[in-house]
């Protein structure tokens, strides 16, 4: 699995454009900064509390370390780390997590996009390509997802992909400096009859 994260995911259309999945680039420190930082609003209230200012945590310079945290957790097969693009444009991330193997074979999947893109199906296409290829290549039968109950856009999404919920973790994350409840949502490679993609293609959500 040293490469298997190196892949790079689709192109599939939707409404707002081409969206690919590819690997995290040493090169993306300077997009991924200004887009973090502008969408500081929109991602603070679901993601991890970490230390310092949201802006100090997102300075150009802390790339380097991070791209390297990840780079060498991805080459270890627990981590894969990547970028959403549309139209070949840095727009968001998708990471899939804590990837465990022998008996389990699961992991957790998360993604954010740029709020100047919200609601045109990138997020839905990014998430249908990544379980596919967790499902296909990864060999993996589980991916779970944690999203907090007021996150509606988010659980719309998983729904889309044909996530089901399994339950509520109570006070289960450190977000936003406070544990927050997160509904469970997860998906096993028995509950899609073909692939994810072709279940957003033919309920038109997305095309080749
Ligand atoms: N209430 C109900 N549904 C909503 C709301 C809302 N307030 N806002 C949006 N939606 C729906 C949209 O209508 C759309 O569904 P539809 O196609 O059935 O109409 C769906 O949510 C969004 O689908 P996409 O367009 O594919 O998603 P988008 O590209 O806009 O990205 C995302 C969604 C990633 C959740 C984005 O809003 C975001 O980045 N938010 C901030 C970060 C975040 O919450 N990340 C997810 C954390 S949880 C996790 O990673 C498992």
């Amino acid at each position: 699995h040293t490469r298997v994260w190196q892949s790079t995911l689709g192109p599939l259309r939707t409404s707002a454009g081409a969206v690919t999945v590819r690997p995290i680039r040493s090169r993306d420190g300077a997009i991924w900064s200004e887009l973090r930082t502008r969408n500081e609003k929109t991602l603070v209230p679901w993601e991890p509390t970490g230390i310092g200012s949201w802006v100090q945590r997102h300075h150009r310079s802390q790339w380097g370390p991070l791209y390297s945290a990840l780079k060498s957790e991805a080459r270890r097969g627990t981590v894969l780390p990547y970028v959403i693009e549309l139209d070949g444009q840095y727009v968001g991330q998708l990471t899939v997590g804590n990837i465990q193997r022998g008996a389990v074979r699961s992991a957790w999947i998360g993604y954010w996009i740029d709020s100047d893109h919200f609601g045109g199906g990138i997020a839905t296409a990014a998430v249908a390509l990544g379980v596919d290829h967790c499902f296909g290549r990864v060999g993996l039968h589980r991916l779970d997802a944690t999203v907090q109950p007021a996150n509606e856009a988010s659980q719309a999404v998983l729904k889309k992909v044909g996530f089901r919920t399994e339950g509520l973790l109570e006070r289960y994350m450190d977000v936003d400096s406070r544990w927050r409840d997160h509904l469970l949502f997860a998906l096993t490679v028995e509950d899609l009859p073909g692939t994810a993609v072709e279940a957003l293609v033919r309920s038109g959500r997305a095309s080749y």
